[in-house]
């Protein structure tokens, strides 16, 4: 599939349904509650500090770290209706970000050697050129800078519910292989009445692409917390497959 037909279809989605997105996927949850920022603590003191979200959506990750009093604050996306959301959001309490509305992979006018921190919650996944915007993100960053981003596990993809019909399957609550972990071909999704492109990249994919682009990753987060794994009784399909597998990951990396 060309990268243009994927961009595209997937700023359409976004251009269609920002408002149904409307700070769900954004710190202090690392896209899903599984994952919070409250547990980590990959961040550390941020005040004072220069930051860039790739992907930053409706805005509600860039105010999290306003709230902890950044320097400045910088959001790439590549939707309009997201970025206008998040440009209304911000402004209503009392910050400002710099805004560009643009394909993460584009070459685009940041500043390079500037940032302490850039980040991604849950937007690194739909790029369509990992090794140029990993290579892209390692130019705006200062040295020592540090590079932190949450994704879909690749797993998630890969393990869904058995459908079958006999009751004890059922009952074990049995988990299946149903695509292969080495699959890295795009495919297309019905989402909301609309499409996405996305593509499932593994883990060694991520790692190698960040070693590729001078990065030294410092924490790599599979887990669920705490809370979930504790649950007892009735809890959602999704809850129950988040004690068996992570459903997202992290990866903390620092610029050499
Ligand atoms: C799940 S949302 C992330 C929300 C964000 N973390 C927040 O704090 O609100 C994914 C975002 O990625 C953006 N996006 C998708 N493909 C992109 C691309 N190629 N370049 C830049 N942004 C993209 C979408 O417009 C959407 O806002």
């Amino acid at each position: 599939m060309e990268p243009d037909e994927i961009l595209k279809t997937n700023k359409a989605y976004w251009n269609a349904n920002a408002d149904l997105w409307f700070g769900t996927t954004a710190l202090p949850t690392y896209g899903v509650h599984f994952l919070t920022e409250n547990d980590l603590h990959l961040f550390g003191d941020v005040s004072g500090k220069k930051l860039l979200d790739i992907c930053c959506g409706s805005g509600h990750s860039l105010k999290y770290h306003a709230d902890r009093h950044a320097a400045e604050l910088w959001g790439v996306d590549i939707s309009h209706k997201q970025l206008e959301n998040a440009d209304a959001y911000l402004k209503k309490q009392g910050y400002t970000a710099k805004l560009i509305c643009s394909p993460m992979e584009a070459e685009l006018d940041i500043p390079k050697n500037y940032f302490d921190y850039v980040y991604s919650i849950y937007g690194i996944g739909w790029t369509t050129d990992l090794q140029g915007t990993f290579q892209k993100i390692a130019s705006y960053l200062k040295k020592d800078g540090i590079f932190i981003f949450s994704w879909h596990h690749p797993l998630n993809y890969c393990v869904a519910w058995s459908c079958s019909q006999r009751k004890d399957i059922i009952e074990n609550d049995n988990l299946i292989f149903n695509r292969s972990y080495f699959d890295e071909s795009y495919f297309r999704m019905p989402v909301d009445g609309s499409e996405i492109i996305l593509c499932n990249r593994k883990i060694s994919t991520y790692i190698n692409a960040l070693a590729q682009a001078g990065f030294v990753v410092e924490q790599m987060v599979e887990q669920t917390d705490k809370e979930t794994m504790e649950a007892t009784g009735v809890i959602s399909d999704k809850a129950k497959k988040a004690k068996m597998l992570p459903i997202s990951f992290c990866i903390k990396a620092r610029k050499l």
